[in-house]
């Protein structure tokens, strides 16, 4: 059956991947309020057309910090690309540049910042920052990411604590010993078998630490999960380049609002002073229209891109196996 929306990647992914993978995907924090939400919300907005305007020829690219990208549709930082398709990231990178849009690398990418580059050199690259209770560690971290030639930090800030996501409590799921981000490890330990631990997130990084960043980076610096007025206000007074508008697609608080619905907040309160971006339950066109038309300069997508590279699977019966296998090594018992 031909696949005509991104929701019919979602249904092909879920006959492919197994459930812990699924789940580990899928899942949102707690009851999954705010997860459901995302797409709901979509859904309540109507739109007001105007025609009899010349569309006869659309053109769809735009910049973000500066850059030009074919279109405001872009990736956001997932981790652990790997659990989907083998290369995990560098099929990520390569279809980024092959499209001309951003792609966010995260800090829990599976393979390493080199490989991703070297497999996209000409794409435009962001690196997504878990703030590492060793400052040391951000620092070479943020020293390599320049040099590589990203082009913009994401500080993610709603993860002062893991969200609470129950279906990887229950089915186990581990993924700090067994698919780990290579460049959090040192030279030894990249060559050594697993068992190593994930270098823990910051919690206590605050906004008086942001000057700390600044003072180490020429990067600008955006920051990813904000969703109130008064935290937008702060990242302007913080000298930030930018702001994505995101609740961690439903993964972290639980009960906070749908992201298109604090984004109105969010860019009234920045007044055109940053650049604001969102993402969140974007599954069509018309949800991209959406939250332009509300002010985000560029959407982000966290999920589909996952289905994505799972739908790969489907032609190739031996990597479905290597997946499986894979998979399996995940779950251990804490
Ligand atoms: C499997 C998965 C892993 C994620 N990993 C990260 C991450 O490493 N860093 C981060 O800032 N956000 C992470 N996110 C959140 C995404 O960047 C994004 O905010 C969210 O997925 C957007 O919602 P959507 O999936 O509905 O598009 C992750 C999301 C998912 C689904």
């Amino acid at each position: 059956m031909p696949m005509v929306c991104v929701t019919d990647f979602e249904a092909q992914a879920r006959e492919l991947l197994s459930k812990s993978t699924w789940d580990f995907i899928e899942g949102g924090a707690d009851e999954g309020f705010t997860r459901d939400d995302n797409i709901a919300a979509f859904k309540k907005i109507r739109l007001r057309p105007r025609y009899l305007k010349d569309v006869s020829h659309v053109d769809t690219r735009t910049t973000i910090q500066g850059a030009e990208i074919s279109a405001p549709i872009c990736i956001a930082p997932t981790g652990f690309h790997c659990l989907a398709w083998p290369d995990g990231e560098m099929s990520t990178a390569r279809a980024a540049q092959a499209a001309g849009i951003c792609y966010i690398a995260s800090t829990y990418a599976s393979c390493t910042l080199e490989d991703i580059v070297s497999t996209a050199p000409r794409g435009l690259r962001w690196f997504q920052l878990y703030v590492q209770l060793d400052r040391q560690l951000n620092k070479q971290l943020i020293q390599k990411v320049e040099s590589l030639g990203f082009k913009a930090l994401v500080v993610t800030v709603d993860v002062p604590k893991l969200g609470n996501r129950r279906h990887d409590v229950r089915n186990q799921l581990d993924l700090k010993t067994n698919l780990l981000l290579k460049d959090l490890r040192s030279p030894k330990e990249r060559n050594a078998a697993p068992h190593l631990q994930m270098s823990p997130i910051d919690s206590s990084f605050c906004w008086s630490d942001l000057s700390w960043l600044q003072s180490i980076t020429q990067l600008p610096i955006i920051l990813k999960g904000i969703l109130t007025k008064e935290d937008a206000e702060l990242a302007v007074k913080h000298k930030v380049h930018g702001i994505i508008v995101s609740n961690h697609g439903g993964r972290q608080l639980d009960g906070v609002a749908a992201s298109i619905n604090a984004l109105t907040e969010v860019v009234a309160a920045v007044k055109g002073k940053i650049e604001v971006y969102m993402d969140g339950g974007i599954r069509t066109g018309s949800d991209v229209l959406k939250a332009l038309a509300l002010g985000a300069k560029c959407v982000f997508l966290g999920r589909p891109v996952l289905w994505g590279l799972a739908c790969k699977l489907s032609r190739c019966a031996r990597c479905r196996r290597f997946l499986q296998d894979r998979v399996s090594m995940a779950l251990r018992k804490f």
